[in-house]
């Protein structure tokens, strides 16, 4: 039987050459108003070039104070459009489906990129690289950590105000050319927050009870599917669980994988954690497939699901197809290591042809075989 990894799944109208995705990798490296450099395209093109189904271009925020980090991607403004637009056009001139996260970072925003610390921006920021941080918003004044900035509390306005951003950058990505969207509602980041009983006290519409946290995700999800092509998906990834006693059990996010379908949401994208602490903290041992189980509740929920996390061998990504505990699998770093990770997987799992490279590369390579046999 054909491996599931490299066979071709249909999502709507969309069919991905096979089920492999790039996950969403911020690069900290956009212009400091938002915009794609040279490195997006290469980033992006690399992962379609190495045989990749999906490649997902990273959380894209829906409005400047949205930004994680001052070289975060927008989606703020129609000049936005064009240099995503050529990012798309490459991706699908190789063959692969572009997706684009929207994110918006609230209380976790205006922080250093990961090489220089993943803390909050102050003054040394602005003195060594002219980069100043920006007040920050969350559904609760709650800071994420010690010493962190606390964030404004948004009121109802600003949370209309806030779907007309996402509906806004969704229309922009549709004018770029992808194919999916994914809601960013993980890894403590504004969605998240609103889901998370840990950073969401509110007592008005928007918090509370389960449903009431749940309520503007869901409205935001609904917004992205009416905005989204009847023929073209729609992804929600999410953080299943926050790791902590008191925060957010699978049993929340299965329910919430329940009502995102509801709503017309076609896959939920299993991470976890993030809400609170410093940006990398590992709250459980972290092993191969590690958050695997989460992708697998939410399916049997009958909601597609996506994996992430730790998946590094074909053999593994295939058995947790072949054992149904996933629809998608998603590689991040290891996509880092060896951006050909998809054709690789195909030659691991039985298909010596290079048939699938491209072309300016297959060519050499199956004639390579001979010469290395003489
Ligand atoms: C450099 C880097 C940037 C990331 N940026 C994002 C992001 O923009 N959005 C997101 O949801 N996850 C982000 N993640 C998390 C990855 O999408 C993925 O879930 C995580 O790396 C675990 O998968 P892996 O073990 O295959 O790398 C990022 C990870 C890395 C390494």
């Amino acid at each position: 039987m054909a491996p599931l990894l490299t066979s071709p799944v249909a999502l709507r109208g969309l069919t991905l050459r096979n089920r492999i995705v790039i996950s969403p990798m911020c690069q900290y490296s956009a212009t400091p108003d938002g915009y794609p450099t040279d490195w997006h395209l290469v980033q992006y093109g690399r992962f379609a070039v190495g045989g990749a189904g999906l490649v997902f271009v990273e959380a894209t925020c829906v409005t400047p104070e949205g930004r994680g980090t001052p070289g975060d991607l927008g989606l703020w403004d129609d000049g936005h459009i064009a240099p995503l637009a050529r990012i798309v056009e490459f991706l699908h001139g190789q063959g692969a489906a572009a997706g684009i996260q929207l994110g918006h970072a609230g209380r976790k925003g205006a922080t250093r990129r990961p090489w220089h610390g993943s803390t909050p921006l102050d003054g040394a920021d602005l003195t060594e690289r002219a980069e100043a941080g920006w007040p920050l918003v969350a559904p609760s004044a709650m800071p994420m950590a010690d010493g962190w900035p606390r964030p404004q509390e948004l009121s109802l306005a600003d949370i209309d105000q806030l779907k007309a951003d996402y509906a806004a950058a969704a229309r922009r990505a549709l004018a770029a050319g992808f194919d999916v969207v994914e809601l960013h509602a993980a890894h403590g980041y504004l969605i998240h927050e609103f889901l998370s009983p840990i950073s969401n006290t509110r007592t008005d519409a928007y918090g509370g009870d389960h449903a009431g946290r749940m309520r503007l995700p869901l409205e935001i999800a609904a917004i992205l599917r009416e905005i989204w092509p009847d023929d073209r998906p729609v992804f929600v990834r999410v953080s299943a669980v926050d790791h902590m006693d008191e925060g957010i059990q699978l049993e929340d996010t299965v329910a919430f994988a329940r009502a995102l379908q509801a709503v017309g949401v076609d896959v939920v994208d299993c991470s976890s954690g993030g809400i609170s602490g410093g940006a990398t903290v590992a709250r459980i041992p972290r092993g191969p497939g590690f958050q695997v189980p989460f992708a697998h509740a939410v399916r049997q929920a009958g909601m597609a699901s996506m994996a992430v996390g730790l998946i590094t061998t074909p053999e593994l990504a295939e058995t947790i197809l072949q054992d149904g505990r996933a629809d998608l699998i998603a590689i991040g770093r290891e996509a880092l290591e060896d951006p050909n990770w998809p054709l690789h997987a195909r030659r691991a799992l039985g298909d010596d042809s290079f048939d699938h490279w491209p072309e300016q590369h297959g060519w050499w390579l199956e004639r390579r075989v001979a010469s290395l046999r003489a």
